[in-house]
């Protein structure tokens, strides 16, 4: 069996390449691993005690890795380890176009192609370069053309090896992972990146492919992931009419074998930074390759989950009317246990409130408030609450946007007497006690649930 590999680099220090090199280099002890980012405050930070992600667990792995094996430099630093790397990954954001070519559908590779360009500059001798960040079929084609235009007469092979982590519980995805995927075109490459996830992973769950099925494989995973939420979104419509419960229809479809119980979760629409710009990316795609029949049937997992935030936002709205007043926002978060408001659900229902003419007051335990409006274009008119009584304090409507824990567990009995008399609840996670709250003389109105008020 060949050695390990001794370099490996990391180029994108984001949600991916910061906590995958982290639990590569706390498994590989015998590995140099340096992740380097063009943001030097994101790297600060990664150096420091505040680390620029929040996820569980995330900080005990850094503080045993980091110093030890585990490095993280700007980009002048970092351009000199690429020298000797035998592994270069690729972990930058490839976000949806805004302009040129398939503007606002396909991916933009920008970022991609200039880390390939930096890495034709700085490598040396033969190099892996390793597609970590999620790309279109047949991206690698593109790395490819540029890396075969080095100055140095160096050799490259390029593998795709996709994230399948989910936020909020990245160091458990990546500890214990269902599968790793390699794709590639030579079995020589395959085996030194898989060498160094046999350090923890079973040989069994590393699955590898030709390097277009890796690449197509990814967008599909969350393609299907994402299009079971829509399916049971587009059921909670018809159990809030019929009086059919979307928790009850989800346990029962979730317990046939074939189809499992995970992501059957009714909700205000899923987010995060990744399910709607890879789906455009598939639709492009399909597009692109002539297949329009593909491209409408998942655009319509797109338009399901936009349709499902604009129906939550307009019952608040509806209820509110010509009163107006103040609607308390529980969660800005795209999900729980995560910092990230990338396309977060909330977004999107903050500004229809907004625009509505409501005052919208927002709590969420990690989600930084300035960040978040400048992101959402939000200018005015919200404004942050520091604790979850005060968020409630006086609201005519409240909004339940994430799952958070501390959400599951608030004093309806002693909250009611603060709130506007008629309040209600709409609970677009599904994780208020319905009982507590009629308990308490309030309205809730849970998403997937006949509203009997
Ligand atoms: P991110 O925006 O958090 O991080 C990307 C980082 O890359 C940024 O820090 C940015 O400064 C840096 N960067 C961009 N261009 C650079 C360059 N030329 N040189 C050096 N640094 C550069 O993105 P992310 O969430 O980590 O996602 C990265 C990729 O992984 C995307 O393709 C995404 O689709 C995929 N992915 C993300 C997740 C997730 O949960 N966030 C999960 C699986 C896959
Ligand atoms: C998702 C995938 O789960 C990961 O496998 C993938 O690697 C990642 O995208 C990516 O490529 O970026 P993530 O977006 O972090 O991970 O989080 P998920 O747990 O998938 O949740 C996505 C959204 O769907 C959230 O807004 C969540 O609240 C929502 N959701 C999820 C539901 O509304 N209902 C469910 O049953 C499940």
């Amino acid at each position: 069996m060949k050695p390990l590999p001794k370099k490996i680099v990391c180029i994108g220090a984001g949600y991916v390449g910061g906590p995958t090199m982290a639990v590569i280099a706390d498994r590989c002890p015998a590995i140099e691993v340096t992740v380097v980012d063009l943001n030097a405050a994101r790297i600060a930070a990664w150096n420091s005690a505040q680390l620029p992600v929040y996820e569980p667990g995330l900080d005990a792995v850094v503080q045993r890795a980091r110093g030890r094996n585990l490095f993280f430099l700007g980009q002048t630093e970092g351009a000199k380890k690429l020298a000797d790397a035998d592994l270069i990954f690729i972990s930058v954001n490839t976000p949806t176009k805004t302009e040129g070519e398939g503007a606002g559908k396909a991916s933009d590779l920008r970022y991609v192609e200039s880390c390939a360009q930096f890495i034709a500059e700085h490598a040396r001798g033969h190099t892996i370069v390793v597609e970590k960040s999620t790309m279109p079929v047949r991206a690698a084609d593109t790395i490819k053309r540029i890396l075969a235009q080095n100055p140095h007469g160096g050799t490259f092979e390029v593998l795709s090896n996709p994230e399948f982590l989910a936020e909020g519980t990245a160091i458990r995805d990546l500890e214990s992972p269902d599968r790793v995927l390699i794709g590639g075109e030579r079995p020589e490459p395959i085996e030194v990146l898989a060498s160094v996830y046999r350090q923890w992973v079973p040989a069994e769950r590393i699955i590898t492919t030709g390097l277009w099925s890796a690449e197509l494989a990814k967008l599909a995973a969350n393609a299907f992931l994402a299009q079971r939420v829509s399916s049971i979104n587009a059921l909670s419509a018809l159990c809030e009419v019929t009086g059919a419960q979307v928790d009850e229809v989800a346990r029962v479809v979730g317990s046939d074998s074939r189809i499992g119980p995970k992501f059957l979760k009714a909700s205000v629409g899923f987010g995060g930074s990744c399910f709607k710009k890879d789906i455009l990316s598939l639709v492009y795609l399909c597009e692109f390759h002539g297949v329009p029949e593909a491209a409408a049937y998942w655009q319509q997992v797109i338009d399901l989950n936009e349709w499902q935030k604009r129906r939550f936002a307009d019952k608040i709205i509806r209820q509110l009317g010509a009163k107006k007043g103040k609607v308390a926002v529980l969660g800005l978060a795209f999900k729980k246990d995560t910092n990230d408001f990338r396309e977060s659900a909330a977004i999107d229902i903050c500004r229809q409130l907004l625009a509505a003419g409501l005052e919208v007051v927002t709590y969420d335990p990690q989600v930084d408030f300035a960040a978040f409006c400048q992101a959402a274009g939000i200018a005015k008119g919200m404004r942050p609450a520091h604790a979850i009584q005060e968020v409630l304090s006086g609201a005519s409507a409240v909004a339940v946007l994430t799952e958070w824990d501390e959400f599951r567990s608030i004093d309806w009995a002693a909250v009611a007497p603060k709130l506007t008399p008629g309040t209600v609840i709409y609970d677009g996670r599904n994780v208020i006690d319905l009982q507590i709250i009629q308990k308490a003389g309030m309205q809730i109105n849970s998403v997937g649930v006949q509203n009997i008020n």
